[in-house]
């Protein structure tokens, strides 16, 4: 092979450096989907046709999401990336001390992130749902509890946005591109 051929596939090679998939489509499909679902409940609180197909789409995503954490692919299961609470507490220690170890599915901290998220994204629209009831339906707490674990919920979201982008910055790795490729580096 000639000598520039060489070298050119050598600096192709440095460019992109080989990769791995660690998120499947069927993660990549759902996380964006729930960003875009998300986004328009919030925005349809006051076009309840909307809204409700809305929240509902976002519950059943949700349980498919519970259902593929123990049938799905190597990364996608709750076994892989859910750690033991003194695990996680060792991680984040060791994360304040910029010493964190890289993972390839999400980090013990991550997984908490993510469990909260998927909880109360379950309880926001089942309090959504509970307010169709008949039984609730002059029940001025319960859009209030609604409003405020819709409210919780995206705190939370904020949370974790911020935690992509440090945890982007800290292994120098494009977290967001990750779940857009479904790859992440060797
Ligand atoms: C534009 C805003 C968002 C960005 C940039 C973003 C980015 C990401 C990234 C990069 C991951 C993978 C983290 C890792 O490598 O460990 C992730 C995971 C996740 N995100 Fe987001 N996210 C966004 C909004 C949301 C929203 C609005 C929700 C829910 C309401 C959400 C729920 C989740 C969940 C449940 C996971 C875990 C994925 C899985 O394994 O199923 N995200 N997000
Ligand atoms: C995770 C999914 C959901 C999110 C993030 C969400 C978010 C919200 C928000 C922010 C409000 C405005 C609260 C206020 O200002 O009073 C609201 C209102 C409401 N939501 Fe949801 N919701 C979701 C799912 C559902 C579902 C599944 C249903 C019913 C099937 C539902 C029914 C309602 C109703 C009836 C209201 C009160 C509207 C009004 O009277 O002003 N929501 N929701």
């Amino acid at each position: 092979m000639p000598a520039t051929a060489e070298r050119e596939m050598g600096a192709g090679r440095a460019e992109r450096p080989a990769t791995v998939e660690v998120w499947d489509p069927f993660i990549r499909i759902f996380h964006w989907s729930l960003v875009v679902l998300f986004a328009l409940a919030w925005v349809t609180e006051d076009l309840q046709w909307l809204h409700q197909p809305v929240g509902y789409a976002i519950l059943g995503l949700v349980v498919l999401r519970v259902v593929w954490g123990f049938v799905g692919s190597r990364h996608a299961r709750f076994a892989d990336f859910v750690r033991s609470p003194s695990v996680t507490l060792a991680y984040a220690r060791d994360l304040i001390a910029g010493r964190a170890p890289h993972f390839h599915s999400h980090n013990p901290l991550a997984a908490v992130m993510i469990l909260s998220l998927l909880a109360m994204l379950i309880a926001t629209a089942a309090s959504g749902w509970m307010m169709t009831l008949d039984a609730y339906r002059s029940a001025e707490w319960l859009e209030d509890f609604h409003e405020g674990l819709a409210s919780v919920t995206l705190a939370l979201v904020g949370l974790h946005v911020l935690a992509v982008a440090i945890m982007t910055v800290v292994h120098g790795e494009n977290l967001v591109l990750a779940m857009i490729t479904g790859r992440k580096r060797m």
